[in-house]
């Protein structure tokens, strides 16, 4: 008999509780009317008087065991259920690290949104283009001194074929296939042969536009870029054109807008001018519009044309143009919001 109750509180020990379930059921066969210890002990009376006090003793220590032993798994089992209670569904998930936008893609964006409140549209040409889009009707004659001016990365087997040097590529593209009037945007990738520096890159973005019509003037070139910088570069800002020259706008001319660092008095930003240079443009050569089967007696136009990478440096004080190209996590988290 001593042995046997041994085994049943070795049973005990090995008894895993972990459900409310569980603990009921050891407690029904051990310490119910018709249990284990109730059956033992109606066995006390049979037992030698010798050994009743061992037994007796004995019988008592399994009942503590499994009295023990419940209360420890009463307390866990509340533990637990606190635990899972504790858990607020309704609080928000894990957050997973959204992404940004580039810097780049975010000042492309700001100059299509401002143009589009004047019927502009966006335009895509392409990356890889021939001589004649990107050079020829453009009014740049073979062997014309004006090619030098953007060193062109030729594809080495035929010549014929480039990677663009400036998207007015796709303004050519565009006056093909579409009738004036024309309104339109063309945003993209540049490459030109030049060595890399903090100022300069052989790839870059342009954002180029182009407007034609009946009878537009130079009034309205100049009126259209005027409200693009006030929107752009603040309110306060003003605009000066100065002479230049492109083979494919004429007359042309560069735009600055006062230096939106210091206001116009000077600083090392603008070079102590108070002038920064912001953009190309011009009224459309009479050879483009006829190049492309627009007949320049009835129509005219302008064009602009501005660096995307210069355009966003300015705009976030950025002095670096590699920046723009490196990937690197800790310069483009700047750039969320
Ligand atoms: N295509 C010129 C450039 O890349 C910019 C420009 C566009 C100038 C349109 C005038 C008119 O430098």
């Amino acid at each position: 008999m001593i042995e046997k109750i041994k085994e049943l509180i070795e049973e005990v020990e090995q008894f895993k509780i972990d459900t409310k379930e569980n603990a009921e059921q050891l407690r029904l066969k051990f310490l119910s009317k018709k249990g284990i210890i109730a059956e033992i002990f109606s066995e006390f009376k049979k037992v030698e008087p010798a050994q009743k006090k061992e037994y007796g003793q004995r019988i008592n220590s399994l009942k503590q065991k499994v009295e023990e032993k419940l209360a420890l798994a009463q307390e866990a089992l509340e533990e637990k259920f606190q635990k899972q209670n504790d858990i607020d569904i309704t609080l928000p998930g894990p957050n997973f690290g959204l992404g940004s936008h580039h810097p780049i893609t975010m000042v492309t964006n700001e100059i299509i949104s401002i143009f589009s409140k004047l019927g502009f549209t966006v335009a895509e040409g392409q990356e890889i283009e021939d001589d004649y889009h990107n050079f020829s009707a453009l009014n740049f004659p073979p062997e014309h001194p004006a090619r030098d001016m953007q060193d062109t990365f030729f594809i080495e087997t035929n010549p014929d074929i480039l990677l663009r040097t400036h998207t007015s590529g796709g303004q050519v593209r565009v006056m093909e296939k579409q009738k004036p009037p024309i309104r339109v945007l063309v945003p993209g990738r540049v490459f030109r042969n030049e060595a890399i520096s903090a100022r300069s890159h052989c790839i870059f973005h342009q954002i180029e536009g182009l407007y034609i019509d009946k009878k537009v003037s130079f009034a309205d070139l100049k009126q259209t870029l005027m409200y693009f910088a006030k929107e752009f570069y603040g309110e306060k800002t003003e605009i000066r054109l100065r002479p230049s020259y492109f083979p494919f706008t004429e007359p042309s001319a560069e735009m600055d807008v006062s230096c939106s660092i210091c206001g116009g008095k000077g600083c090392t930003i603008c070079k102590n001018t108070g002038w920064l240079e912001v953009l190309g443009c011009g009224m459309v050569h009479p050879n483009v519009l006829k190049n492309c089967g627009i007949d320049p007696e009835e129509y005219s136009g302008f064009a602009f044309g501005m660096g995307i990478e210069r355009t966003a440096m300015l705009r976030y004080g950025v002095t670096d143009i590699r920046m723009f190209f490196e990937n690197d996590m800790k310069f483009l988290s700047r750039f969320k919001y």
